[in-house]
């Protein structure tokens, strides 16, 4: 097994003032990244095994189902995934279209190796290349031999553009297409639905989703030296038909005053504190979004409800 990491030492965030920032903001909002210390990405983890949460298997299914489609739709060449998120979506893509080399972005170097370690182990025949990296702040992929000459395949699986804005997931539809310098890119999107079975897909019975969004309270207390009550704030996902998007909140439960990073924040009650956005986008919003990035849908592979879909877009001109 070959695998290889460049570190080019992503600038840390400063998360005070990020975090006031956002607290300054009406109605008040925490960008949605905060959610993954270690103790939220276990949650996800576990957000994903919910049977509420269909999104993951879904696209799992889809990814086994047409893998060879996709093979040759997108061709050969190295892949590229954006986030080491769950390696095992990308096993059907290595197995079906044997690169000669693996590479995942990802701000978590703890993640990249520990991640790549595994899908080694799985596909010995494969370099496993992890670049430590903020990819929004990147214009091209660092130079290193396995990627000499190699056209580039990206993947960008999960519904993770649904959690930027929309102006903002154009910027990174951009900047992945920089990075792919004229490769396509495979992009797995949730699409909008009945917004019942969305709002519990968003607060699942077991109440997985809201110890997700209130792990944000304990977090800003460890990092932030606050004082946050976690159970004094509901959790709530709700569909806002107008932007396609489900709207995740904490929203507080009396008027009380926390402490956080040196200063004191009133909460009135009732008053929301937004954690995290989620952008539903249909066909048709996907080939705009696509088509303002510069880039056009060649395929699209959906699931018999068509409630998701994985694309395989290719630069526009
Ligand atoms: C990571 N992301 C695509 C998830 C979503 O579906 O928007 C995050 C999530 N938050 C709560 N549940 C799932």
């Amino acid at each position: 097994m070959s695998l290889d990491l460049i570190d080019l030492h992503p600038a840390q965030a400063d998360l005070q003032s990020l975090v006031q920032k956002g607290l300054h903001q009406r109605p008040r909002q925490l960008p949605a990244w905060l959610l993954y210390d270690p103790e939220g990405s276990k949650l996800f983890a576990q957000i994903c095994e919910q049977p509420e949460y269909s999104l993951t298997r879904t696209e799992l299914g889809l990814l086994q189902h047409h893998a060879e489609q996709i093979a040759s739709a997108v061709g050969s060449g190295v892949i590229v995934e954006f986030g080491i998120g769950n390696a095992r979506k990308v096993d059907p893509l290595l197995v079906a279209i044997r690169p000669s080399t693996f590479v995942a972005l990802d701000i978590s170097r703890c993640a990249l190796e520990q991640s790549l370690t595994h899908l080694g182990q799985q596909h010995p025949t494969i370099n496993m290349l992890g670049i430590c990296c903020d990819h929004s702040n990147l214009r091209d992929l660092p130079e290193h031999a396995w990627l000499n000459g190699q056209r580039r395949i990206g993947f960008f699986p999960g519904s993770s553009l649904g959690n930027f804005l929309p102006d903002d997931a154009v910027q990174v539809l951009r900047c992945f297409r920089l990075l792919l310098n004229g490769g396509p890119l495979l992009l797995g999107l949730d699409q909008p639905r009945d917004p019942a079975q969305l709002e519990a897909a968003y607060c699942d019975a077991a109440g997985v989703s809201a110890a997700f969004a209130r792990n944000l309270l304990h977090r800003l207390n460890r990092d932030l030296h606050g004082d946050f009550q976690p159970e004094q704030f509901d959790y709530r996902a709700v569909w806002q038909p107008q932007q396609q998007r489900i709207e995740m909140a904490l929203v507080s439960r009396l008027d009380q005053i926390v402490q956080l990073a040196g200063h004191h924040w009133i909460f009135l009650a009732g008053e929301p504190l937004i954690t995290e956005h989620s952008v539903k986008y249909s066909p048709q919003a996907a080939a705009d979004l696509a088509a303002q990035a510069g880039w056009q849908i060649k395929h699209r592979w959906h699931d018999q409800e068509d409630t998701l879909s994985l694309h395989c877009l290719e630069p526009a001109d």
